[in-house]
């Protein structure tokens, strides 16, 4: 069942090559935090260029359900009237974040260490997914938590009334878990301090600076060592949410493996914590170019150009590189399917936790279409079957993921017979415009009229 009604079947065929400029939405991540950390700041936080996908859409209703003033002014353009550090009002229902990890986790610390009730709950496919790895560090803070078994949702929190720092060595390289911690942070008199070992995405960190709070990064012997001083005053700011380099890689790698194709994806943030993709994709003999490369708001970022490769090669993803490209392991397993040779991926055990078992979810469909696939509990390796070599016609499980839909949908472009997803609903999660922007770059793909 698609997240959002019932489920819409979708297909994929063999296209001529993909040529033009691909303008992807805004990055998830970003949105997310320009909503929450909106919402904690006192006055108005005004952004542009926010993803309106449904994950982001959650958020925003769940800030309104917190007391924030939540505004759509056009297209994209959205303003916040924040309520300050410490100042979320109990919600008087049940907070629904849809399909969304991001939002409910970062929500749930933010509001952990104000003395507030919250039910949280989510769709069959977050309602599945471990949420002890947040609710472990917030009882730290002082917060209770009562879910299903597993930690699961629904599940309850109740916001410490008087809530200690915590200093919080990351079990699990997440982006979500430390964002988490540091946001209850925020309302804590004193410094909360979270360690990790392997740097995922520092959006968090970037954006509460920006925000005026004192938060610092220093590489030590025991990792990344994040500083935050709590209860700052956060002060609302403009924000131009860049575009989503996970997105991003859709169209661009559309392109390597569609003959014929050379496209432009303008204006893609290429800050490391999230660029591994890319450079993974070089390494593998990608004909990928960054064009216009600039410094926009302290990030890097680029235009990005992919041409098809025919000789792409596989190769052993570093297993280091993981936290910087975790999004696209699917996508890259795509790639991997039309190079040369073997494409090892290590040290993904993360995979197994996301919207979907995400490397059972790609080795499942892999295999339908006639690719050789292996796994373990963190590892996964992909026969490459050579530039167009991969025989398609097989109708792929989605199970509730926009990444797995859409990485399904982009092999079809060059499989011998058309390739099928049982349910594209999800993609609206975080890319509404998906099908569109591909047929606009000359890909022949969409609903299958049943
Ligand atoms: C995200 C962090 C990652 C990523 C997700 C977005 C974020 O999750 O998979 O899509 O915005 O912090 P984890 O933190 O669980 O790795």
């Amino acid at each position: 069942m698609s997240a959002h009604g019932k489920p819409i079947k979708m297909q994929a065929r063999k296209s001529a090559g993909l040529s033009g400029e691909a303008h992807v939405p805004g990055d998830k991540s970003i949105s997310h935090r320009s909503l929450i950390f909106g919402a904690m700041a006192i006055g108005q936080t005004r952004i542009k260029g926010l993803l309106e996908g449904q994950d982001v859409l959650d958020t925003a209703k769940a800030m309104a359900s917190f007391g924030a003033r939540v505004t759509r002014v056009a297209d994209g353009e959205w303003h916040v009237d924040g309520v300050g550090v410490g100042g979320f009002a109990e919600p008087d229902h049940v907070i629904d974040c849809g399909n969304s990890g991001t939002g409910v986790r970062l929500i749930m610390g933010a509001m952990a260490t104000t003395p507030i009730a919250a039910t949280f709950t989510g769709d069959a496919s977050l309602n599945k997914r471990p949420m002890a790895r947040v609710t472990d560090p917030l009882a730290l803070f002082g917060a209770q938590a009562f879910g299903r078994s597993g930690g699961r949702l629904p599940m309850t929190i109740i916001g410490a009334e008087t809530p200690v720092p915590v200093r919080y060595k990351l079990p699990v390289p997440s982006a979500q878990v430390k964002s988490a911690v540091l946001l209850a942070g925020l309302n804590v008199r004193g410094q909360t301090v979270v360690i990790e070992e392997e740097a995922t995405r520092d959006h968090t960190e970037r954006m509460l600076a920006g925000f005026g709070a004192t938060i610092t990064s220093e590489q030590t012997d025991e990792g990344r060592v994040i500083t935050l001083e709590g209860q700052p005053e956060l002060r609302p700011q403009d924000i131009t949410v860049p575009r989503d380099p996970s997105s991003a890689a859709f169209p661009i790698c559309a392109a390597l493996i569609t003959e014929g194709s050379d496209v432009l994806v303008p204006n893609i943030g290429l800050n490391p914590t999230r660029a591994g993709l890319f450079e993974t994709l070089i390494e593998m003999g990608a004909d990928l170019t960054y064009e216009n490369i600039r410094d926009e708001g302290g990030e890097p970022m680029a235009d990005i150009r992919a041409r098809f490769s025919p000789d792409l090669k596989g190769i052993e993803v570093p297993p280091e590189r993981a936290a910087s490209m975790i999004d696209e392991y699917p996508i890259l397993s795509v790639v991997a399917a039309n190079a040369t040779g073997a494409t090892v991926m290590r040290g993904v055990k993360e995979l197994r936790v996301k919207e979907s078992d995400r490397i059972d979810a790609m080795a499942t469909g892999l295999r339908a279409n006639g690719v050789e696939v292996e796994d373990g509990p963190d590892w996964w390796i992909v026969q490459g079957r050579g530039a167009g070599g991969v025989q398609g016609g097989a109708i792929c499980a989605t199970h509730l993921d926009h990444r797995i839909a859409m990485s399904f949908l982009c092999l079809g472009l060059s499989t011998k017979e058309p390739v099928q997803i049982d349910d594209g609903g999800p993609i609206t999660t975080s890319f509404p415009i998906f099908i569109d922007l591909m047929r606009g770059l000359g890909a022949t793909l969409g609903e299958v009229d049943v």
